[in-house]
């Protein structure tokens, strides 16, 4: 059976992983997951029963119960959840706020851990491989992936960058505000004691602060080309 090959993509909220992410494997040709959609997805069926976001036995539940499908679309991939388009839902504040618990719950890891690395390894084999970006895409979802990129990005840049896609939705702040909501989100990624945010020995750290998506995933992309494995 041929191998498929993984590219995991990692780093912290607003570097521009997504965008990224979907450029590279449009490159290479290769499926791409989304799994903080995943886990948004989660969260917005949470949210939708009105679950308190600290029972993990119905998070689990939920999770369990969850058919998420991402499917390729423009400008960006859609996420729907148990048959509903809910890709614009999932983006809400709300959500993104929520999501935080639901990224602490261990069962529920395991259960999108568990899918994401299905997907990874069968749904992408048409492909003949995938791009997955997230937080623990290196560490534990596809610690064995062919290349390892941990993509970064100042703090004010991914502010600047937050408060922009906000502002698209009509959400009214400020930058000040934008750059706490970042460094507390940031905090909570790296001190979650499952699947936290971290580099490995292997993974090649990247700042792409000052370029494009388009630039930043032409640079994955030839690092790949120039690296076969
Ligand atoms: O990347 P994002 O902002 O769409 O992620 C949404 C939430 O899911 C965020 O709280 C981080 C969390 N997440 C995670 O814990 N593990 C992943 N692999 C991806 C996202």
């Amino acid at each position: 059976m041929n191998k498929t090959m993984i590219v995991a993509i990692d780093g912290p909220a607003g570097a521009g992983k997504s965008t990224v992410a979907k450029t590279l494997a449009r490159k290479l040709g290769f499926l791409h997951i989304d799994t903080g959609a995943m886990y948004r997805a989660v969260t917005l069926a949470a949210l939708r029963r009105k679950t308190d976001l600290r029972d993990d036995g119905e998070l689990e539940k939920i999770a369990r119960e969850s058919k998420i499908e991402l499917k390729p679309g423009e400008p960006e991939g859609r996420v729907f959840l148990n048959g509903e388009d809910v890709s614009r839902e999932i983006r809400t504040p709300e959500v993104t706020q929520a999501s935080a618990h639901i990224a602490n719950s261990v069962p529920v890891r395991k259960i999108l851990v568990a899918r994401q690395q299905q997907m990874g390894r069968e749904d992408s084999a048409p492909y003949g491989g995938a791009v997955l970006e997230g937080r623990d895409i290196g560490t534990d979802v596809f610690p064995g992936a062919q290349y390892k990129f941990y993509l970064d990005a100042s703090v004010e840049m991914r502010a600047k960058r937050r408060l922009k896609d906000l502002e698209k939705v009509g959400v009214v702040t400020t930058l000040e505000k934008v750059v706490e909501d970042v460094k507390a989100r940031d905090e909570r990624d790296i001190r979650r004691p499952v699947g936290g945010l971290r580099k490995t020995p292997e993974s090649i750290v990247m700042d792409h602060s000052h370029l494009s998506v388009e630039e930043s995933a032409e640079e994955l992309y030839q690092f790949i080309r120039q690296h076969p494995c």
